[in-house]
């Protein structure tokens, strides 16, 4: 389907470009983009959730009452909470959120809202927390406040030490607002809820080191995720109520509340490709493989590497790493700027758009009743005609 059309994309551009490692799917990139990003879509929000022991579950979503979302980079405008998959030592992190913002503007200023420095062990608007609480069977472990080490629990927010989280180990990071009332949907009552990261112009920064994980280079099954760091953005219901559930009501996810995957290492084949993937309902009906843009950037294990991901009204998404990074408190377009545009600098431009179309048959559980759309049934009700995204990469040039 819509792999083989990027899939044939990419190797044009593969044979373009000199003295790559060839893989199907994968062009070296400096810039990740994602335009047209967002689209008029509901999802089914877990109304109801409670471990009820260590073994049953009790969860429900109202099919009644969808959340219809639209414009700009939707559902990804709702708040989202950030995810760290190791072995990955996060150095710094920012939040900036910005009254307006497209690719390439120079004026206008981004507002820094939250920031960790490992290093100064400095946290504001920041909470750490794991999946490291009660165990229940079909939730999986609730998620609270972990240590300083980030994979341990803690009785109170804690400031990450300067550490390396461990293959597989997960850490998610949430501001410092807690869910007060009904404010946050349904949350699990046994873990900490706390507001995500709101926004349509928001922008995520890094500064990380992804070590290669040598501990069982002679047996690289043993560990699930070995040497697969990854950074990624999840509509923040999702990790309160339940990111990996064995029943598909105690997460929203699977009904497209949208996950955005900024830099993630996919397989040891390519441990040191970075990765980025859109997973809700824009241009697939595949929400488990999502769209993958066909670019990747590099991961340098032993360097400090710097960079993020930029959303806009235009509905772009560009992720990148960028030596010039800077976590200031505020930043300035014209600054964001310039750390992009080297990055397009003597580079191929892919153009081309994927333009999926959409197969009704297996969303047809989706109720039309509550569609803003005018088409009568299922999956085009609220996804339309010509809702498609555009991937474009850039190439590093001809080096
Ligand atoms: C590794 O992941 C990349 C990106 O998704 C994919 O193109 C490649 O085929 C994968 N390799 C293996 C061995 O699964
Ligand atoms: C951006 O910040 C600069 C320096 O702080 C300031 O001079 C300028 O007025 C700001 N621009 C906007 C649009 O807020
Ligand atoms: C957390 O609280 C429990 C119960 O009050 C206490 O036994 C434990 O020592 C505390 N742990 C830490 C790390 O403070
Ligand atoms: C931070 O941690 C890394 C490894 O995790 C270590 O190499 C580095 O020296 C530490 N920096 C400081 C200032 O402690
Ligand atoms: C902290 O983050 C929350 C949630 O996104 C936001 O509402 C709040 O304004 C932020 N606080 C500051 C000081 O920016
Ligand atoms: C999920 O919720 C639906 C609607 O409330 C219900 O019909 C279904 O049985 C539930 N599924 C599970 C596995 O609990
Ligand atoms: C960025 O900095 C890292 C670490 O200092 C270095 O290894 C890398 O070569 C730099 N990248 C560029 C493009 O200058």
């Amino acid at each position: 389907m819509k792999l083989e059309i990027l899939a044939v994309l990419s190797s044009i551009l593969v044979s373009e470009a000199v003295n790559f490692k060839r893989s199907e799917y994968s062009n070296i990139a400096n810039l990740l983009q994602f335009e047209n990003l967002g689209y008029n879509g509901r999802y089914y929000p877990v109304s109801e959730i409670e471990a009820l022991n260590s073994k049953d579950c009790k969860c429900s979503k109202d099919m009644e009452n969808p959340v219809v979302f639209d414009g700009p980079i939707a559902p990804l405008n709702e708040e989202v909470s950030v995810h760290i998959r190791g072995p990955l030592n996060l150095l710094k992190f920012g939040w900036y959120h910005s009254e307006s913002y497209k690719f390439g503007n120079t004026d206008g200023n981004w507002t820094r809202g939250a920031f960790y420095d490992a290093l100064e062990a400095t946290a504001e608007n920041v909470t750490f927390l794991g999946n490291v609480g009660f165990e229940n069977v079909c939730l999986g472990q609730a998620l609270i406040h972990v240590d300083e080490t980030g994979i341990s629990k803690a009785n109170d927010s804690t400031i990450l030490g300067n550490v390396t989280i461990p293959s597989n180990y997960e850490l998610t990071i949430m501001s410092d607002l807690e869910c007060s009332g009904k404010e946050c949907g349904a949350f699990r009552p046994d873990s900490e809820a706390y507001h995500g990261f709101y926004g349509t112009n928001k922008m995520f920064l890094f500064e990380f080191n992804a070590p290669s994980d040598l501990r069982e280079e002679d047996n690289v099954n043993k560990t699930w995720n070995y040497d697969m760091p990854a950074i990624w953005l999840l509509n923040a219901q999702i990790p309160r109520t339940s990111q990996y559930p064995l029943n598909p009501n105690c997460s929203a996810w699977n009904s497209g509340a949208g996950e955005f995957d900024i830099f993630e290492v996919m397989n040891v084949t390519e441990r040191n490709h970075f990765f980025s993937t859109l997973h809700d309902f824009q241009g697939t009906d595949d929400i488990g493989t999502g769209i993958q843009n066909f670019g990747y950037l590099e991961r340098t294990p032993g360097a400090v590497m710097k960079g993020g991901v930029v959303f806009g009204e235009d509905g772009s998404a560009s992720v990148f790493l960028s030596n010039s990074t800077s976590l200031d408190s505020s930043i300035s377009n014209n600054d964001l700027n310039d750390w992009l545009k080297p990055l397009e600098d003597g580079v191929v431009k892919a153009e081309t758009l994927s333009t999926v179309s959409l197969n009704t048959a297996s969303v047809s559980s989706i109720k039309t009743s509550k569609s803003k759309g005018d088409a009568p049934s299922g999956f085009q009700g609220s996804f339309g005609n010509g809702i498609f995204i555009t991937i474009a990469s850039f190439l590093l040039g001809m080096l």
